[in-house]
């Protein structure tokens, strides 16, 4: 029985502040962490806390300068794009910006073919219809969006896109990063409620980005808050939410109650 199906130990990731600049901004400063078979694991903080540093490099889509990341059990941080290749299945990411992350050029049909052909070696078309077909009625959308293009949908609706895209492959792991900061409240309640339904039905992995610490306590079974880099506070939402430990974390809740009454 596997116990963990994510794990990073220590990790460490500076940036250089600029081109004429000595200075460092340390991103990721000493960051353990874990995302067990089944969990939605939240990852909360303040803008610039070092969030999507960290899913970036779980997604080994930036090298870290030191620590290590494990995926099933296996040490992932130094395999090469070769290596990553079978794992990019298993572990799928949905970004914040909707608008940026779809392929203009690309019909529906187009962009989750991709994954479809390339991770599940899918070849026959009416197979891959099929599947296609399939996914959009998941992601609440018609299987008739698969002829139209990004342009053509709303941005709560091409954010169903992205997370349709991503279930294609029928991932084990799933990185949302600020999936809803980018949509309107209404459409934002839409959109969680999709991840809380793939969450129960499909039984799949989560870890999920958010400054918003209300929007974390209803889809996650646990958190991480992040502030400089660090981990400052962790545990189930329940207690986090109800209790937090942190005087940040306080400030974090307050600031997301605010959001909601304003
Ligand atoms: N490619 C980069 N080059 C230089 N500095 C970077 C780079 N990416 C991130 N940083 C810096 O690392 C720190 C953490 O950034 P990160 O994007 O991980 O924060 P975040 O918690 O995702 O913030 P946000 O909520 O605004 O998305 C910030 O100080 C940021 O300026
Ligand atoms: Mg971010």
């Amino acid at each position: 029985m596997m116990t963990t199906l994510v794990e990073t130990r220590g990790l460490i990731k500076q940036f250089s502040q600029g081109f004429f600049s000595s200075q460092k901004t340390t991103a990721l400063d000493n960051v353990t962490m874990s995302v067990k078979p089944g969990e939605t694991v939240g990852l909360v903080g303040e803008s610039g806390s070092g969030k999507s540093t960290l899913a970036l490099s779980i997604a080994r889509l930036l090298q870290v300068d030191s620590g290590q990341i494990f995926f099933s059990g296996d040490d992932i941080t130094g395999y090469t794009a070769n290596q990553m290749r079978p794992l990019r299945k298993e572990l799928q990411f949905v970004f914040q910006d909707p608008y940026s992350s779809l392929n203009p050029r690309m019909s529906v049909k187009g962009i989750l073919s991709e994954g479809i052909r390339l991770h599940r070696g899918l070849s026959n078309k009416s197979e891959i219809e099929d599947e296609i077909a399939h996914v959009l009625t998941t992601v609440g959308l018609g299987k008739d969006d698969m002829r139209k293009h990004p342009k053509e949908f709303s941005g709560g609706q091409r954010q169903r896109i992205a997370i349709a895209r991503a279930l294609a492959v029928e991932p084990t792991f799933l990185i949302c990063d600020e999936p809803v900061s980018a949509l309107d409240m209404s459409i934002q309640a839409q959109i969680l409620n999709l991840l809380k339904m793939l969450k129960v039905e499909k039984n799949i992995s989560m870890l999920f980005i958010s400054h918003d610490l209300a929007v974390v306590n209803f889809l996650c079974d646990r958190a991480y808050v992040m502030k400089s880099g660090q981990i400052i506070e962790q545990g189930g939402v329940d207690e986090i939410f109800s209790s937090p430990k942190e005087q940040y974390t306080r400030d974090l809740l307050s600031a997301s109650l605010l959001a909601k009454s304003n």
